[in-house]
């Protein structure tokens, strides 16, 4: 059989690893998707780099859109990134009847509903594990594996980086500055790192994983974002005394009343598999009311890992793209006349657990007026330390809550906060138990 011909846009990290997993494991991987899968043609910006790293295997271009349009070829790969260009380019592929794989979950995040739209209408797949999780198959997990169930909730470490620099900061001490630096050299950060620090690149990843999940359309505009640039050694450090690890979590849950859908750094309880996910692993927990929790785990940045899930696609479209569209996997888990319209819950409505950590005078009668204040607000206390400050009058309190609704913890510290005793602002993180 002929074999199926891809184009493949940027030939960075990921693509250069696409390129190479498929010209190294090309006997395998045709064994598995019927026939062979070769890359005819490459496109870059620097053609002398592109050209020493392909070598007579493919030809590369300057114009990524002559690969987009160009008849020959069955399937673009996207992996240039970005949403401008790139949203250009998967458009016009899809108006030119090309079955689409790209990485970019910032393009899906943000035009997913427009792309997915064009490709139901052209019968064509935009396909997209890679962009999750980098070479988890999380995608396929939700979207085919656990079809059987109500998704309750997901929630995971879905930032290589950010898991990176966390972890080297709470092992070793390392500064901040520095972890990131690293990660940069290793190919994990996106090509701006404050997409990864600002918990940017886990809220695109979170969107999409929260769309498959419950069937609601892409809204990267309402996810609450919180990245760990101003997460400080002191909350690491009062953490882990009290039992916990503070990983920057992805949070979506189904609720009655809509779904929460929010990145921020979260303790997690130290003994929690997920608190021991290392440097830049990732891992997805996804509660499902018929398997209950399943767990899934490995790299989730970097070049072959990343490549393995494009390849994994590739192998999907290959076997399906002669297949009626209307019996192929719909693009977002559901059929798309049977996407829900439930609202996406803004921060304030969250329900979950609170770390508060203030510096108050050490006297008489200031725990009495906090613990008042929060009782006043319907927040119950879990745990409490209290940690004189050495050489001064002061001390720093720290609450662990039980379940409230964040309207009523952000009520509570504005009143704390306006107490003359008090003399911080609160620190607050939420917390995970997932139990
Ligand atoms: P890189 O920066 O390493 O590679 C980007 C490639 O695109 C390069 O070949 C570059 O060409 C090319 N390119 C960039 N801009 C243009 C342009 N304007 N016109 C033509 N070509 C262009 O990125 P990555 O491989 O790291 O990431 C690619 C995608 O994969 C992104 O969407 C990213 O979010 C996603 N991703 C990355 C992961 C990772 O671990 N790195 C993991 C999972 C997803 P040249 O080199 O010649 O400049
Ligand atoms: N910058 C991303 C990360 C790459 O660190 O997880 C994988 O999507």
């Amino acid at each position: 059989m002929e074999p199926i011909r891809v184009g493949l846009l940027g030939l960075g990290v990921v693509g250069g690893g696409t390129f190479n997993v498929l010209a190294r494991n090309a006997e395998e991987i045709a064994r598995r998707a019927g026939r062979h899968i070769v890359v005819t043609k490459v496109s870059a910006r620097d053609l002398v780099k592109a050209k020493s790293r392909v070598g007579d295997a493919a030809q590369v271009v300057a114009d990524p859109f002559e690969i987009v349009r160009d008849p020959s070829i069955d399937i673009v790969v996207e992996l240039i990134g970005g949403d401008g260009l790139a949203r250009e380019l998967v458009l016009e592929a899809i108006a030119h009847g090309k079955h689409v794989v790209t990485a970019n979950k910032a393009l899906l995040a943000k035009h997913g509903n427009e792309i997915f739209a064009l490709a139901s209408e052209k019968g064509v797949m935009v396909m997209f594990e890679a962009a999750v999780a980098g070479g988890i198959p999380i995608i396929k997990a939700i979207r085919e594996g656990l079809t059987a169930n109500q998704i309750e909730w997901v929630a995971g470490i879905i930032n290589g980086t950010t898991n990176f620099i966390l972890s080297e900061m709470r092992a070793r001490g390392l500064p901040f500055a520095d972890v990131l630096a690293e990660a940069q050299k290793l190919g994990y950060a996106e090509a701006d790192p404050t997409f990864d620090v600002e918990g940017v690149d886990a809220a695109h990843k979170l969107t999409l994983l929260s769309a498959i999940a419950f069937g609601v359309p892409v809204q990267f505009d309402k996810a609450y974002i919180e990245g760990i640039s101003s997460l400080s050694q002191t909350d690491i450090s009062y953490a882990e005394e009290l039992g916990y690890r503070i990983k920057l979590l992805g949070v979506t849950k189904a609720r009655p009343d809509g779904i929460e859908l929010r990145v921020h750094p979260t303790l997690i309880p130290a003994k929690r598999l997920l608190a021991n996910v290392e440097g830049a692993m990732n891992a997805v927990l996804v509660q499902g009311d018929a398997v209950g929790a399943t767990l899934y785990y490995g790299k989730g940045a970097g070049e072959e890992p990343t490549a393995s899930a494009v390849v994994a696609d590739l192998v999907d479209v290959t076997r399906l793209h002669t297949a009626d569209p209307e019996h192929r996997v719909p693009h977002l888990a559901f059929q798309p006349q049977s996407m829900s319209d439930k609202p996406i819950l803004p921060i304030e409505a969250v329900t979950t657990s609170y770390y508060l950590r203030l510096t108050v005078d050490d006297v008489p009668g200031v725990l009495a007026e906090i613990t008042r204040i929060l009782a006043d607000a319907s927040i119950s206390i879990g745990s409490m330390i209290q940690k004189p400050r050495e050489g001064s009058t002061q001390a720093d309190i720290i609450f662990l809550t039980h379940e409230a609704i964040e309207r009523n913890v952000n009520a509570a510290i504005a009143r704390i906060e306006a107490l003359t005793t008090v003399q911080s602002k609160v620190t607050r993180l939420r917390l995970e138990n997932l139990a």
